[in-house]
């Protein structure tokens, strides 16, 4: 059963969709299952994964920040990235998403979002680059939004700059008809509960880029080639002149670590994946329904924009007060009511370990700092009912 806590609107309301059934199939996988640890189930989940992505290659982790950790170490290892060069990200984001960049002795760049988008956009990347020789993007699409990512992905490549998604909270959006997701080298996705489809934990990266999902591979698994296909097990095997089956299983190529899912997170995915088109659709349902009626009140809220975007998928509706005094009551009048929360981990250059470890760039009266101070997030997900939603529009409009 859903959990409900009497009164208030949750963030979080399932840890599956279709939660009852889905907990019923899985105490029978595991009681007849004989090995529990990365196998077939994942497997069958990367290939699903990538068919519904529309990307050749799949990589299945334990999280999104395991894929976003992954993804730069794999850049390191082919030398695409090297220690000490610039990366810019979108300032407001998640945590992990800066992280590994600074724990691998990259130097990063901040870039200021749009106030109606929330997004990082063309005009924003084009006034870094003249300011930072940047190697690579990680953008992060936030909160089911874009701006216009066709053309950072065309300045990227006049600029000779990997675009690397994070897109663990816009799975499912469409923009000029393309998912989000694929407009880059590669994007990471997140499984956790309470995003748009969840193994309780897990991640995942999409590419259509062979050496790099091999790459991807090695690094998840402790920088050996046991996932890798036959083909590039040969070719790795024969360039190191490992010729002897005594050790190639145990002969470590380059840097890795153990982000290995497990069984159980592969058959969840497995049931969940099947499920997706639907959970996407009724959020965006929920979201044309009620976002209109929030935004439009431009004298308490910015308005945001979406009318760009084919579809938009989300887990959270995002509003920016226009003071931070309109968004303090609403906290007040939301205890009890509803969970809100800030929108996802504010400006990271405000975070304790980002002026800890990156003392080198600041933003300066930025529209994520504001964000960060009159913002607040509520959840949307697939089974808010009718009341719930009435009670939501009712406590957002005056
Ligand atoms: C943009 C972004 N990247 C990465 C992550 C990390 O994902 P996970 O919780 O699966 O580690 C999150 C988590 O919410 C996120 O919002």
């Amino acid at each position: 059963m859903p959990i409900i806590i009497q009164g208030m609107i949750k963030l979080i309301k399932s840890t599956f969709y279709h939660e009852e059934d889905t907990k019923k199939k899985l105490t029978s996988f595991i009681k007849n299952a004989e090995f529990l640890s990365f196998g077939q189930e994942c497997n069958e989940f990367e290939r699903r994964f990538a068919n519904w992505q529309g990307r050749k290659q799949c990589i299945f982790l334990n999280s999104g920040s395991s894929a976003n950790l992954a993804i730069i170490q794999a850049l390191l290892n082919l030398g695409k990235l090297k220690s000490g060069d610039k990366v810019g990200i979108s300032a407001l984001t998640w945590s992990t998403n800066v992280m590994p960049l600074i724990e691998l002795g990259l130097q990063v760049i901040p870039i200021d979002v749009e106030i109606d988008t929330l997004n990082v956009s063309s005009d924003l990347l084009r006034k870094t680059i003249r300011r930072h020789e940047i190697k690579m993007l990680f953008l992060t699409n936030l909160l089911g939004f874009c701006d216009d990512i066709d053309k950072i992905r065309t300045l990227c490549r006049q600029e000779k700059i990997v675009l690397i998604e994070d897109n663990c909270e816009s799975l499912g959006t469409i923009y000029k008809g393309s998912k989000l997701g694929n407009f880059g080298l590669a994007s990471t996705f997140s499984f956790y509960v309470g995003h748009h489809m969840s193994t309780i934990e897990g991640g995942a990266i999409c590419t259509n880029n062979e050496e790099l999902a091999n790459m991807l591979r090695l690094v998840r698994a402790h920088g050996w080639d046991r996932n890798l296909a036959e083909k590039s097990q040969r070719k790795i095997r024969n360039k190191h002149k490992v010729n002897s089956t005594f050790y190639s299983r145990y002969t470590f190529y380059d840097l890795g670590y153990n982000l290995r899912p497990t069984e159980i997170n592969g058959f969840i995915g497995n049931t969940q994946v099947p499920y997706l088109d639907e959970i996407i659709k009724k959020r965006e349902d929920t979201f044309l329904e009620i976002a209109h009626k929030i935004y439009n009140q431009e004298d308490r809220f910015y308005p945001i924009r979406y009318d760009h975007i084919d579809l938009v998928s989300n887990f959270a509706f995002p509003v920016v007060c226009r003071t931070k005094k309109i968004r303090d009551e609403l906290v007040q009048k939301c205890n009890g009511k509803i969970e809100l929360r800030p929108i996802v981990g504010g400006d990271m250059t405000k975070q304790p370990f980002y002026s800890k470890y990156e003392k080198r760039s600041v933003l300066k009266n930025s529209n994520a700092g504001l964000i960060h101070n009159q913002g607040l997030y509520f959840g949307n997900n697939p089974e808010l009912t009718k009341v719930e939603k009435q009670q939501i529009i009712s406590i957002f409009t005056k």
